[in-house]
This record gives structure tokens, sequence and C-alpha cells, in this order.
């Protein structure tokens, strides 16, 4: 209460649905406060339109730090095509994955624990959250075949460094 908020004149960015080439599923792929984004979409609602099937994922250091969950869990009931899948990676909790996104693609077991497979002819990726995640996750999509999404040459990954 009482902080100061600065706000930018002009929003810019390219982590935006519009941005987005058309595919089946839409994976959001977040680290700690970088989350915020994606809630939003899920609020502003075209992604149900946009996509057969939703994914969201998250990872923080400590469950507490799993924010917007009742916020997640009221825009999403009633939405069989979307999936949920928490990651802690410094306590375990119960209901959610214990370590890190990036070790879970490469295991396999996040695309075995949603029932998708990250490919790119369906998958479109967005990325937002700590810079290191963000890269570490990229080089995990790309030995799976998915590109970063340019412009001038589409691809399905696109991201946002958090700070
Ligand atoms: N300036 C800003 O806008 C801003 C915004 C957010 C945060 N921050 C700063 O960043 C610091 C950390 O933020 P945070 O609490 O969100 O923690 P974080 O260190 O970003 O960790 C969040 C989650 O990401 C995981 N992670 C970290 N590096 C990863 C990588 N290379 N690949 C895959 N997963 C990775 C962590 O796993 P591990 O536990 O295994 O490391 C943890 O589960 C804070 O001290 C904060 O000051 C700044």
């Amino acid at each position: 209460m009482g902080d100061e908020l600065l706000i930018q004149r002009t929003a810019a960015g390219f982590l935006t649905l519009d941005e987005v080439p058309p595919g089946r599923d839409l994976w959001l792929m977040a680290t700690g406060t970088g989350v915020g984004p994606f809630v939003s979409m899920l609020a502003e609602g075209s992604c149900w339109q946009q996509f057969d099937h939703v994914v969201l994922v998250h990872g923080v250091r400590l469950g507490e730090e799993l924010g917007y969950r009742q916020q997640i869990a009221e825009l999403t009931q009633g939405q069989p095509r979307f999936h949920y899948v928490p990651f802690v990676s410094r306590e375990t909790v119960p209901g959610t994955e214990r370590g890190r996104i990036t070790h879970a693609i490469a295991d396999g077991s996040l695309e075995q624990r949603v029932g998708l497979t990250l490919t790119p002819e369906h998958s479109r990726v967005l990325l937002c959250g700590n810079p290191q995640m963000v890269r570490d996750t990229i080089i995990e999509l790309k030995h799976k075949g998915l590109q970063k999404n340019l412009r001038r040459k589409p691809g399905q990954i696109l991201m946002e460094n958090y700070w």
C-alpha cells in the first residue's frame, strides 16, 4: 500500500498470443514471478479459441512461491484441455513435481505427465522468467526440433527474460 508504481508510456515486447504462429498445443513455461503474463493470458481468454490444449508449467524454489494458484484454478475451471504442472525445486510439496522444468523436458517426464509431446508441428512454447532458465529451456526444446520464432523466420519458441 502506498508504493510508487512506474508505468512506461508505450507497451513493447513479443510475448503476446498475437505473435504466436498457429498450432495445436500452447505451452506456457515460467519460473518465479515470470508466471504473471501467463495468468493475464488465461484471464484474457483468446488462448482457448486459438489452441486445442493449454499447458501452464510453473517452476519455483519453494512451494509458497507458487503464486496465483487460486486465480489460475478459477480462470481454468471447466476447461478440460488445460493442464497445470507446478514444479518446486528446493523442497518436496505434495501435488507438485520436484526439480527443474529443464530436467523434466530432457528426460521426457513433463510430456509424460501432461500426455502431450513437444513437437515442431503441434507445439508453441512461450517462456518467461529467469534468463538462465529461458536459455537452458531453449536448448532442451531445440533438441526436440523446435526453433525460436522470428518475424522473418517463423518458429515455435517465444520468450521474455524477466530481468
Ligand atoms: N528484477 C526482476 O524483475 C526480478 C524478477 C524476479 C526475480 N528476480 C531476482 O532473481 C532472484 C531469484 O528469483 P526467484 O526467486 O524467482 O528464483 P530463481 O532462481 O529464478 O528460481 C526459480 C525457479 O527456477 C529454477 N531455475 C533457476 N535457474 C534455472 C535454469 N537455468 N534452468 C531451469 N530452472 C532454473 C530454480 O531452480 P533451483 O532452485 O534449482 O535453482 C527455481 O525452481 C531473486 O533473488 C530476485 O531478486 C528479479
